[in-house]
């Protein structure tokens, strides 16, 4: 898979965003990217996918180096996909079918398979109702699921979600995050970016700290959250459950479910 050693990158204006970082998508299925704003977390993907060029330190795609022609890379996009934080900067047709059909059409598939990816990817995005609309008329969220399903109809193996919940309202949210255990139970391997802790402490099993473009931490997700000082110097804030663990002395529970079911056993044998 997708491995970063000793990386570097420096903008045009000299702006080192990212500084010796070590990233290895073989430590989990759905692996988190957390940091504050600036900390390099788009940089590191547009790193990793190709799109931009690391300075120093190199990168492997399943144990190969990273070239940067066209074919290299066309076939890194057959394996590899991306979520942008901005819809629009994904999106280039007016019609959200058209949209979609971009990619596998780019693969030189036939029409009838291209149908049948996009209404799959319409499906799993939950998309089919405004599937005739033009881009321009939908909403954010509604945007965002249209880029997802570009991606997901080109039937990579890894997905890159930039920021996926990033101005969505709380139902969608909790949507996308569905969405994403969706993807992920399709073996798909899923690497996710954001500043939102809960979202990653619910959803991934590996997490990689970045601050101020450096990677200052990595670990199974559940004991990287338990590390206050870490999670403290990323600027960043525990997840609710981690903290309820620690400040009311409760077992770590990794979702709300597990809590109440946790307190309602309890307190069901307390009254009985
Ligand atoms: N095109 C650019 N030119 C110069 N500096 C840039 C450019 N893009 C990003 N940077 C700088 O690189 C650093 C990392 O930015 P990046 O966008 O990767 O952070 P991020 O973690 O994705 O932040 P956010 O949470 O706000 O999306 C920041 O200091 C930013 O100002
Ligand atoms: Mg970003």
């Amino acid at each position: 898979m997708i491995k970063m050693e000793n990386v570097m990158y420096k903008y045009k204006d000299n702006t080192v965003a990212l500084n010796n970082i070590n990233f290895d998508l073989d430590k989990g299925n759905i692996i988190g990217l957390i940091g504050s704003n600036g900390a390099g977390k788009t940089t590191l993907i547009l790193n990793c996918v190709g799109l931009l060029k690391p300075n120093k330190g190199n990168i492997t795609f399943n144990k190969k180096e990273l070239k940067y022609n066209k074919k290299f890379l066309l076939n890194l996009r057959n394996h590899v996909g991306v979520v942008f934080q901005d819809p629009d900067r994904q999106i280039f047709y007016s019609k959200v079918y058209d949209d979609i059909a971009f990619g596998p059409r780019n693969l030189g598939l036939n029409e009838s398979e291209v149908k049948k990816r996009v209404d799959y990817a319409l499906k799993m995005v939950n998309a089919e109702k405004f599937k005739d609309k033009p881009v321009h008329f939908l909403s954010h969220g509604q945007k965002k699921r249209v880029a997802i399903a570009g991606v997901l109809a080109m039937d990579n193996d890894v997905i890159f979600f930039d920021e996926p919940t990033a101005g969505l309202d709380p139902d969608i949210t909790e949507k996308m995050i569905a969405l994403l255990k969706r993807i992920s139970n399709e073996g798909k391997k899923l690497v996710i970016s954001s500043h939102d802790m809960d979202l990653i402490y619910n959803l991934c099993d590996y997490s990689y700290v970045l601050n101020e473009g450096e990677i200052i931490g990595s670990d199974k997700t559940n004991k990287i959250f338990l590390k206050e000082d870490l999670i403290n110097k990323a600027k960043l804030k525990q997840p609710w459950l981690v903290r309820l663990h620690k400040n009311l002395n409760i077992p770590l529970f990794k979702s709300e479910k597990a809590l109440y079911s946790f307190f309602n056993q309890r307190s069901e044998s307390f009254f009985s």
